[in-house]
């Protein structure tokens, strides 16, 4: 059975097809009912399948996708826990994809009491049957990729859904070195990176001297390319920081072994997106660090280089914004960050300490310890308005269980001037104070909770006040490590 649908434009477009055939997991060509496109009477014909995982499955025949995108976005400085979000949710959709960031992110999922660390592979992997896609807009250093693809083997979970886009860039071994010569340079002024070669990454990327990962499947073009680029990196790394050069032949002979283990994970990622929207799949979209870390929204320069926002999950994907359907936000019941810059409701002080050892506040990726503060309403009502954010996920409720008097961050004051929002000058934010609202804590544990009405009353006061100052509801909340920890009022998908 043949569905004609009008399209005027696709005959500009080359390859039209919708439906006409799926690939079944083995490669054969389904018979199924069939959608073609038609251009003024001509039916299109279809030059190819999208290539879906066998786990996708087939994908209905509905043009009119109902609406099944989700964004996944942090909305503080990061290491907010969306890593447990996205293993929570993973079980419910179809596919993961990560739109941006590097292995400068790293999350820790606990799952059937194992541990598991993931720094470039969306913790979906976790569950046999989401397809796990590593986006357009991420930059992969592909011995980290590797390193924890043999990882995952080893603790017997199997890597088979996983794909990289072919355009997303990759980390070159020169830009770790880059990244930790920069910051030594920069002195007292130094953003405090992870040093994982993310920020020269991304430089590269738009200067357009980046390398793909799909060049690794063009020996003689990546063996071109770079000796040009390696040429002006050599340059940089003697002449101006006085440290020795790569050697051309070493990176060629390791990216291109990666080319080989790497090559059945490349793909171009566009149809297989496409196709899942078009399906109606259920689609997550993961994204790393957090909305202050942003490279336009965030405390710049103390961000990171990527965009961590819902739009730079619609770039780093492929997927336009008229596609998604809801924005959560993930938030820490209080506020860390990582690294230098602002940080208003900072705790220096020895609850800033108690709270950091409580909440184990010490970097996945890079082990230091994370400065901590009071939640930051201001902060949160600005993730949820340049987001969209329309549920919360408040984490880490428990680490607050013994502290008497709570304060809740509502806005800031500078010069007599009252802000409710993080001002673009961060010299002022760095300066300002932060006006507090107090609340009495509960001072009772909150682990044992189950059910989000078992939590002390002046834990639910402070969580819906919570949601109040920043503008969305919070519908999950986590009260420890584990999946059981999680209470759901309202189900995110
Ligand atoms: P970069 O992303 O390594 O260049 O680091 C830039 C800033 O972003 C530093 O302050 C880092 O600490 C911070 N950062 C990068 N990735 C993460 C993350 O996953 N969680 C928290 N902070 C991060």
């Amino acid at each position: 059975m043949v569905v004609p649908v009008r399209v005027g434009y696709a005959k500009q477009r080359q390859v039209r097809l919708l439906r006409a055939a799926e690939l079944a997991g083995d490669g054969r060509v389904d018979s199924g009912p069939a959608v073609v496109m038609v251009d003024r009477g001509v039916e299109l014909r279809p030059l190819g399948g999208s290539g879906r995982p066998a786990s996708l499955g087939r994908a209905s025949a509905r043009l009119a996708a109902a609406m099944s995108v989700t964004i996944l976005v942090g909305g503080q400085w990061g290491d907010e826990g969306k890593g447990k979000v996205i293993d929570l949710l993973a079980d419910r959709v179809d596919m993961v994809v990560r739109s941006q960031g590097g292995n400068n992110a790293g999350h820790t999922v606990v799952a059937q009491g194992k541990e598991y660390k993931f720094h470039l592979i969306p913790s979906g992997i976790l569950n046999p049957s989401t397809v796990c896609v590593i986006g357009h807009g991420v930059v992969v250093d592909p011995k980290v990729f590797l390193a924890e693809v043999d990882n995952l083997h080893a603790q017997g979970i199997s890597t088979a859904n996983l794909l990289i886009s072919e355009r997303a860039h990759m980390v070159m071994p020169y830009h770790p070195e880059l990244d930790r010569l920069g910051e030594v340079q920069r002195g007292d002024d130094r953003l405090g990176t992870t040093a994982r070669g993310v920020g020269p990454a991304y430089e590269d990327k738009v200067r357009r001297i980046g390398f793909r990962i799909g060049d690794l499947q063009k020996p003689v073009f990546m063996e071109k390319k770079l000796r040009f680029v390696l040429r002006l990196k050599n340059e940089a790394l003697t002449k101006l920081y006085d440290a020795p050069p790569f050697d051309e032949k070493a990176i060629l002979d390791e990216y291109l072994g990666y080319a080989e283990r790497l090559h059945g994970m490349i793909r171009d990622i566009h149809p297989l997106i496409r196709d899942a929207v078009a399906s109606g799949d259920r689609i997550l979209l993961e994204g790393a660090q957090g909305v202050m870390l942003d490279i336009d929204l965030g405390t710049y320069p103390y961000v990171t280089s990527s965009a961590p926002t819902a739009g730079g999950a619609c770039t780093g994907s492929g997927i336009p914004p008229s596609r998604i359907d809801k924005t959560v936000g993930v938030f820490k019941a209080y506020t860390t960050r990582v690294g230098y810059g602002p940080f208003p409701s900072e705790l220096t002080d020895s609850l800033g300490e108690w709270i950091r050892e409580v909440g184990a506040e010490f970097g996945t990726t890079t082990g230091r310890a994370r400065r901590v503060g009071w939640f930051d309403a201001a902060v949160a009502r600005y993730a949820v308005d340049t987001n969209g954010i329309d549920s919360m996920v408040l984490t880490k409720v428990d680490v607050l269980d013994e502290v008497p008097t709570l304060r809740i961050c509502t806005g800031y004051e500078w010069r007599g001037e009252y802000w409710d929002h993080p001002m673009a000058n961060i010299s002022h934010l760095k300066h300002c104070e932060p006006v507090y609202e107090e609340m009495p804590g509960w001072m009772a544990p909150t682990r044992d909770c189950r059910e989000y009405d078992q939590l002390p009353a002046a834990c639910r006061g402070y969580i819906e006040r919570v949601a109040e100052l920043s503008g969305a509801e919070v519908d999950v909340v986590s009260v420890g490590p584990d999946r059981e920890h999680t209470l759901v009022r309202r189900q995110l998908l």
